[in-house]
This record gives structure tokens, C-alpha cells and sequence, in this order.
């Protein structure tokens, strides 16, 4: 069986074309530009790199990215006043904090403190619950990428059983929340299972469409899935490999080669989930902009 593999880069490249002519578009009309403030605190490797990512993207796009780093040591104080000042800023339509913040930060309570009109990342609990009832708030860019990319390869997902391993705050439990939407695109059955979930490969065998979010490098193997299901892998692991330049290689969640012999449609880790996650933040923050230039001229 030939494997139809569901690529994110293809259809993030194509997303981030779209976004850039709807920016020179605007800016032709109003001469304004789209910000995002992305901010770092401490070096963690992976933190770093993605950072780097979402900056390429900016430039790729015409999103002006600001750029904070800060150190552990300068302590939450410090984090929480560079926010403050960035939710006062009208040139910043965006703010992200890369998690996981280092520890003695309050996680949730820097979170709380973004102006939810800012929160391109969807975390905030007002735009949580705004999406959990359908009402127009920002989606979690991961959850959000996976949703664009099943719609892209108009793969089925109305009435479908969608059996998501993983239930954390970034994903599982807000890609729940979009699939399950009375919506376009959605209208899924959806499971979240755990690690207290029993039965497991009970409930991943009835998937058809199977989400791995758990962050364990090659958990999902070709027993847990139904002969043609389709297979989304949102885990990025590194695991060391002395072979590799850098000492460390990327893998999903997925155990890609026995799962691909025996699924349908099936995302590759990497170039599947993790460039659309980049272009849905290009895309959240584009809106805020929209959003945010329409209220200054009513
Ligand atoms: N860490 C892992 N994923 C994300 C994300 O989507 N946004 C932020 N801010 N931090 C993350």
C-alpha cells in the first residue's frame, strides 16, 4: 500500500504565502504592519530553536518580531512588567511567552497576565473558553495546525472517532475542543485517553483518525491502529544519535515505519504538525492585528 503522507511543510509554505499578500495588502491600505513580541527566558536548547523558528517565519510573512530574552535571575518580576508594557504597546498585536518557563516562574499566572486580545498562543483561559463554545477566540496553534492540516487533505473528520493520547493544555484538550465544535472541518467523536486511561489499545484501535500527543518517542505502534486509519504525530522528541552532526535526531510519537505499513494517511515528524503550528501563530497573529487596527479606526 502506498503511504499518503500528510505534509506540513507543503501546506504551511502555502498558508505563509497567502498570510504575506493579505499583510502588503493591508499595509498598502493602511501602512501598518503586524507585531509580534516573542519572549525567551533562560536557553533552553529546544526553546531557542524554536524561537528562532517562529522569527524566520515572521520575516518570511512581513510580521515585525520583537525580541525579549531574559534571564532566569532577573526573577518573574521582570517578566511580569515587560508584559505589562507589551499589553500597552499598540505596535505588539501578539505576545508569546515560549513555555516551559524555568522553574520558580508561575506558569499559569504569567499566562493570566497576556491581554487575552494579545494571546496569539490561545492559552489564556478566556480564549480556552471561548473556543470551547464556539465563540471567535484564539485556537492553540498546534491544535489549530493539525485541524488545517486534516482540512487541507479534506480528510473526513465529521462523525469520525478521533481518539487523542495525551490530554495537556497545548494540545489534546484544546484539539478536543475544535474537532468537537459543531463546525466546518469538525463535528468529530472525540476520546482523550491518558495514563490512566484503561484499555488503551482498545480505545486507540477504534480510532479512525489517531492524535498522538504524549511526548514519548515511538509510543504509537502498528498494533494500536486500525488497517487505514489516519495517523497524526505531534510529538517532537530529541533522542541521541552519535551518527547525527548535532549528537541528537527529531522523532515523533509515532513509530512511523511499522505504523505507516498498516495506516492510512499518516504525518511525518518532521515536516507534519510542527511547521503548521508556526503558520497558525502567523495566522493568529495576523487576525490580532486585523482586530486590533479595526478598533482603533471605529
Ligand atoms: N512550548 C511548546 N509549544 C509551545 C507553543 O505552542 N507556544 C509556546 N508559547 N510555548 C510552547
Amino acid at each position: 500500500m502506498v503511504t499518503t503522507v500528510l505534509d506540513g511543510k507543503v501546506v504551511s509554505e502555502a498558508m505563509l504565502q497567502s498570510l504575506a499578500q493579505h499583510i502588503r495588502t493591508i499595509h498598502l491600505q493602511t501602512e501598518r504592519d503586524p507585531g509580534l513580541a516573542v519572549v525567551l527566558v533562560g536557553d533552553n536548547p529546544a526553546s531557542r530553536v524554536y524561537v528562532e523558528a517562529k522569527k524566520k517565519a515572521c520575516a518570511k510573512v512581513g510580521i515585525n518580531s520583537f525580541d525579549y530574552r531574559l534571564a532566569p535571575e532577573e526573577g518573574e518580576g521582570a517578566l511580569i512588567d515587560l508584559i505589562s508594557h507589551l499589553n500597552a504597546d499598540p505596535d505588539i498585536h501578539g505576545i508569546l511567552v515560549q513555555l516551559p518557563l524555568p522553574n520558580g516562574f508561575d506558569q499559569q499566572k504569567i499566562i493570566e497576565l497576556i491581554n487575552p486580545s494579545k494571546d496569539v498562543d490561545g492559552f489564556h483561559p478566556m480564549n480556552v473558553g471561548r473556543v470551547w463554545q464556539g465563540l471567535p477566540g484564539f485556537k492553540s496553534c498546534t491544535p489549530y495546525g493539525v485541524f488545517e492540516l486534516l482540512r487541507y487533505y479534506d480528510v473526513p473528520v465529521e462523525g469520525k472517532h478521533v481518539v487523542i493520547i495525551g490530554r495537556s493544555n497545548i494540545v489534546g484538550k484544546p484539539l478536543a475542543s475544535i474537532l468537537v465544535q459543531r463546525a466546518a472541518g469538525a463535528n468529530a467523536t472525540v476520546t482523550i485517553c491518558h495514563s490512566k486511561s484503561e484499555n488503551l489499545l482498545k480505545l486507540t484501535q477504534s480510532a479512525d483518525i489517531l492524535v498522538a500527543a504524549i511526548g514519548v518517542p515511538g509510543f504509537v505502534t502498528a498494533d494500536m491502529v486500525r488497517p487505514g486509519a489516519v495517523v497524526v504525530d505531534v510529538g517532537i522528541n530529541r533522542v541521541e544519535d552519535s551518527a547525527a552532526k548535532s549528537g541528537y535526531r527529531v522523532v515523533g510519537d509515532v513509530d512511523f515505519k511499522s505504523v505507516s505499513a498498516v495506516c492510512g494517511p499518516i504525518t511525518p515528524v518532521p515536516g507534519g504538525v510542527g511547521p503548521m503550528t508556526i503558520a497558525m501563530l502567523m495566522k493568529n497573529t495576523v487576525e490580532s492585528f486585523e482586530r486590533h487596527i479595526a478598533e482603533v479606526n471605529k
